[in-house]
């Protein structure tokens, strides 16, 4: 269900109180509405609501109290007139673009993608007719070189992973537009906190709500917000007719991530900070990534439009895969894992996981060398962090 903020409260409180719909009973935590299906007074009633006369829920496939604060939510931290919610982000990132295409029609999308939102791009669509150029997104030439009179949306994220690329979001959305196609963003790595691309000119933001909303490894799910018209003409029947639907406990879980995100994303944010510069000088660390540096190769592109660094950092290790295994298998508190944004740091290598699909040379293209390690911060005690890996590097 569609929500607009009334009155712009700052986002931390919209975090803990936008959308609440409170029942009769008055409760003050968000009511978890775990049904199907509702109940009609009458069958004219049931008739009026299947035509659209009366407002009112009809089925958990597209809708649902829970959900909707969900979504309500997220419209309010967003700026955005609507929002759907979706059972994963790559349900949330797959439905966008279907909407949105039709056979014969031309996406243009960054080559720098999360592995199966490029899987998607590369492989699903242009099976049914669906034509894709991948670009280098930080070069607005090769955007512009790459449309065709077919273009109907671009796609891109920022900062990108694993290699934390920023890209120029509203120059992006210009030449998408002056191409009469639209812009969608997947904002997962920024969180909503630190970059609203609406307001950079995106018609489309999509989340693995999985990642920094839940934040405590618990549940999948994702969002995919925009205009009240662009939700209707491209993402509700989709999901209405298709089912890619949260389930109503997920959202709930979500919603009350929601209320502590705030304070998680800047503790990890501060965290990840720390990390860097502890890790930045280290002999053993040949290249380190993190877009709140002024030695980020965007470091101007990400101060105009991002509000603060990021709760990741990438760094090479000197010695390509083998020193990264070394590493990684010494590492006592940080997990192994290829989630990010949890409470628990993690520590992925991006070219036998995420990316193992693309070739040696598709990865080396986009900076995906065999020493790449992703660190993403938790709400461990940064010390504890640090320690944890110069004992790491240590073992190399
Ligand atoms: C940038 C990005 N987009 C989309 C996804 C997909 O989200 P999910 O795992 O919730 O389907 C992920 C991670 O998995 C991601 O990192």
């Amino acid at each position: 269900m569609s929500a607009s903020a009334a009155k712009r409260y700052r986002p931390e409180t919209q975090l803990v109180h936008a959308g609440i719909l409170r029942s009769q009973f008055g409760e003050n935590a968000e009511a978890l509405y775990l049904t199907q299906s509702y109940i009609y007074d009458n069958a004219a009633s049931a008739e009026k609501r299947f035509k659209g006369e009366e407002p009112g829920f009809i089925y958990s496939r597209y809708g649902n109290p829970t959900t909707s604060m969900f979504e309500a939510r997220m419209c309010a931290l967003e700026g955005a007139q609507a929002a759907r919610a979706t059972a994963t982000g790559m349900a949330a990132v797959t439905t966008a673009l279907l909407g949105q295409l039709r056979a014969g029609d031309h996406l243009v999308a960054a080559k720098a993608l999360f592995g199966s939102c490029r899987y998607v791009v590369e492989e699903f669509l242009p099976r049914y007719g669906i034509a894709t150029t991948l670009v280098n997104g930080t070069d607005l030439d090769q955007w512009r070189k790459a449309v065709r009179p077919n273009t109907k949306a671009f796609f891109l994220e920022s900062p990108t992973n694993p290699t934390l690329e920023v890209i120029d979001i509203k120059a992006v959305a210009e030449i998408a537009h002056a191409a009469g196609a639209t812009l969608t963003v997947d904002n997962v790595f920024s969180t909503p906190l630190y970059q609203r691309p609406l307001a950079l000119g995106a018609d489309c933001v999509v989340y693995s709500a999985t990642k920094h909303i839940d934040g405590q490894g618990r549940c999948l799910g994702g969002v995919i917000l925009g205009s009240e018209k662009f939700i209707q003409d491209n993402v509700h029947q989709l999901i209405r007719q298709t089912g890619p639907s949260i389930s109503p406990f997920n959202a709930w879980v979500l919603l009350k991530g929601l209320e502590t995100l705030a304070v998680r994303v800047q503790r990890q944010t501060d965290t990840a900070a720390t990390v860097a510069v502890a890790l930045a000088e280290h002999p053993k660390v040949t290249r380190l990534l993190y877009p709140g540096r002024p030695d980020h190769p965007q470091a101007a592109v990400a101060h105009r439009q991002m509000r603060a660094g990021s709760t990741l950092v990438a760094f090479d290790i000197k010695g390509g895969k083998a020193a990264a295994f070394r590493f990684q298998d010494a590492l006592k508190l940080i997990k192994i894992s290829n989630n990010l944004g949890d409470a628990k740091s993690l520590i992925t290598h991006p070219a036998t996981t995420t990316h193992q699909r693309l070739t040696p040379a598709a990865r080396a293209e986009l900076g995906i060398g065999d020493g790449l390690v992703r660190f993403s911060a938790g709400l461990e005690h940064p010390d504890d962090l640090v320690e944890d890996l110069n004992a790491g590097l240590a073992a190399v």
